[in-house]
C-alpha cells in the first residue's frame, strides 16, 4: 500500500481530531502548508497536556496525586520506546528540543567513539552538522561530508559509504531531509557502515521522517535516533531520543548518583510525555483496521504509521500531477518544482518550488493573501543555505501538508499556485 487516500468520511474524522485544520486561532480561513515547521495538532494531546500540566505535584514524589502523575511518564516512556523505536533494548534521553539533544549526543559520542574520521551528509539539519564539524575539531578528527546529488536532492547511499572506512568513529545520517522530503537509503548505509567499522557510533536525526512513517532504529543498528513531538501532532518544549545500550552508558552530563545509562536529567514533564500517549493512541486507532490482526500495540502503530504515508504519497502525486479540478505543479507554466528527482516512495511529503516571476519570499506572502500557510526555505537562513545552494537554488517554496489534508486542499493550493506564478513580477 504505497498510495492510498483515506476514504472522506475517514478523513472528515481525522480532521475533527485535529486543531486550526481549517481555520487559524483568530478564526480566519487558511490552509495550513507548513507542518514541517511544526504540525497541526492532535486536540486530545494539547487538551491532555493542559490537564496534567495544571497540576502542581512533582511526580518523583510520594503523595497520591505525584504516584498518578509518574504514570504518565511512566506510560509516555513505553509508548515512545515500544511504540514510537520499536526498541526492546536502550534507554530513553528526554530534553528540550532536538537540537540540544543532537549536540550534546556529538559531544558525548565524539568523546567516546573511536576512530581517526567523521562522517555527516550535505542535508543534516545544523544541530547535526555543526555538532559534528565542531566536535571533530575538538578531537582532531577529519570531517568527512557526502554530498547531494542535484538530480535526486538526495544524498547517494554509495556516496556516504565511500567515506566510512574502519576508522570512522562517528556517522550521522539523517532519516529524510527537512528541505527536500528525501528518504535516505538508511538499511544499505548503516549495514555498510557497520561492516566498514563494528564499533562505529551511528546516529540519526529521525525529526523530519517520524510523522511520516514507522522508525526502527534496532533493526537499522542505530546507536542514537531523535524525534521532535511538536512535528508529530504534539507539543512543543520537548524531545527525545532512543539510545542504544553499548552507547547509553558513555559518559554524559549525569547525577552521579544515578545509574550510569540514566539520561534524564531534572524535574520529568508528565504532561509532556501525557501528550505523546494520546498521540500513539490516535496512531494505533488509525492501524486498527477491520479485518486486520495485530499482535502487538507496535503493530497497530506501524500500520497507522503505514495508512499516514500511503494517504501523504497519494496527495503527493495529486500536487505533482494534477487533481481533476487543477493542474499539477509539474505542468504550471513559470512554476518549477526542485527536488523532484527521486520516485514517490523514497520521499516525505515535501515540496520546494521556485516562481519564475518572483523569488520564494514574495510567494510565500503572495500565498498568505490567498489563505495559504507555506514556508520560504531560502539561501538567506542559516537553516537552509547549505541545503538549498547544493541543490543549485536560491530559495525555494517549501510546502509541506498533512495526512489530515485531501484533494480538495491540493485542488486549492494548486488554484493558488496558478494565480501566483500569473502575476506579473516586480
Ligand atoms: C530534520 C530536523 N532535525 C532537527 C530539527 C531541530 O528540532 P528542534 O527545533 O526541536 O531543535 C529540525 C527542526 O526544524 C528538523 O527539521
Amino acid at each position: 500500500m504505497t498510495e492510498s487516500l483515506f476514504t472522506k468520511p475517514e478523513l472528515s474524522r481525522i480532521r475533527s481530531k485535529f486543531l486550526h485544520v481549517a481555520r487559524d486561532f483568530s478564526g480566519e480561513k487558511r490552509l495550513f502548508f507548513d507542518n514541517a515547521g511544526g504540525s497541526l495538532r492532535l486536540k486530545r494531546a494539547e487538551e491532555v497536556f493542559f490537564h496534567v500540566d495544571s497540576i502542581p505535584d512533582c511526580s518523583e514524589h510520594s503523595n497520591r496525586v505525584a504516584r498518578h502523575l509518574d504514570e504518565f511518564e511512566r506510560q509516555g516512556r513505553r509508548d515512545l520506546m515500544e511504540c514510537v523505536f520499536n526498541a526492546r533494548h536502550g534507554v530513553l534521553y528526554p530534553s528540550y528540543s532536538a537540537s540540544q539533544i543532537m549536540m550534546e549526543l556529538c559531544r558525548v559520542f565524539a568523546e567516546n567513539a573511536r576512530g581517526t574520521n567523521v562522517v555527516a551528509t550535505q542535508l543534516e539539519h545544523p544541530s547535526s552538522y555543526d555538532g559534528m564539524k565542531h566536535y571533530a575539531e575538538v578531537h582532531g578528527r577529519e570531517f568527512r561530508v557526502a554530498p547531494v546529488n542535484p538530480a535526486t536532492s538526495g544524498v547517494d547511499a554509495d556516496d556516504v559509504i565511500a567515506r566510512i572506512d574502519r576508522h570512522t568513529a562517528i556517522l550521522s545520517c539523517m532519516y529524510a531531509s527537512n528541505i527536500s522530503g528525501y528518504i535516505f537509503d538508511l538499511e544499505r548505509i548503516c549495514a555498510a557502515a557497520r561492516k566498514a567499522n563494528p564499533d562505529i557510533v551511528i546516529v540519526c536525526d529521525a525529526v523530519q521522517h517520524a510523522p511520516h512513517a514507522a522508525l526502527d532504529p534496532e533493526a537499522l543498528g542505530i546507536d542514537a535516533m531523535t524525534f521532535a513531538p511538536y512535528k508529530f501532532f504534539g507539543v512543543r518544549g520537548f524531545s527525545a531520543a532512543y539510545i542504544s545500550d553499548r552507547c547509553a552508558s558513555f559518559m554524559h552530563h549525569r547525577l552521579l548518583a544515578k545509574a550510569a545509562d540514566d539520561w534524564s536529567l531534572g524535574s520529568p514533564a508528565p504532561a509532556h510525555y501525557a501528550a505523546i500517549s494520546e498521540i500513539v493512541s490516535y496512531v494505533m486507532r488509525l492501524g486498527a483496521v477491520p479485518g486486520a490482526t495485530a499482535s502487538t500495540r507496535r503493530d497497530l502503530f506501524a500500520r497507522g504509521m503505514g495508512r499516514i504515508a500511503a494517504h501523504e504519497r497519494a496527495l503527493l502525486r495529486l500536487a505533482l500531477e494534477g487533481t481533476d479540478k487543477e493542474p499539477g505543479l509539474r505542468s504550471i507554466p513559470g512554476v518549477t518544482v526542485r527536488m523532484d528527482g527521486s520516485p514517490l516512495e523514497q520521499r516525505d511529503f515535501i515540496i520546494g518550488i521556485e516562481f519564475g516571476n518572483i523569488g520564494c519570499e514574495e510567494a510565500v506572502a503572495e500565498y498568505e493573501k490567498r489563505g495559504v500557510i507555506v514556508f520560504e526555505r531560502s539561501a538567506k537562513s542559516l537553516y537552509s543555505r547549505r541545503m538549498v545552494e547544493a541543490f543549485g537554488s536560491q530559495g525555494v517554496v517549501r510546502v509541506s501538508p498533512l495526512h489530515v489534508h485531501g484533494p480538495g486542499d491540493i485542488a486549492r493550493f494548486l488554484r493558488a499556485t496558478r494565480e501566483i506564478a500569473g502575476l506579473v513580477g516586480s
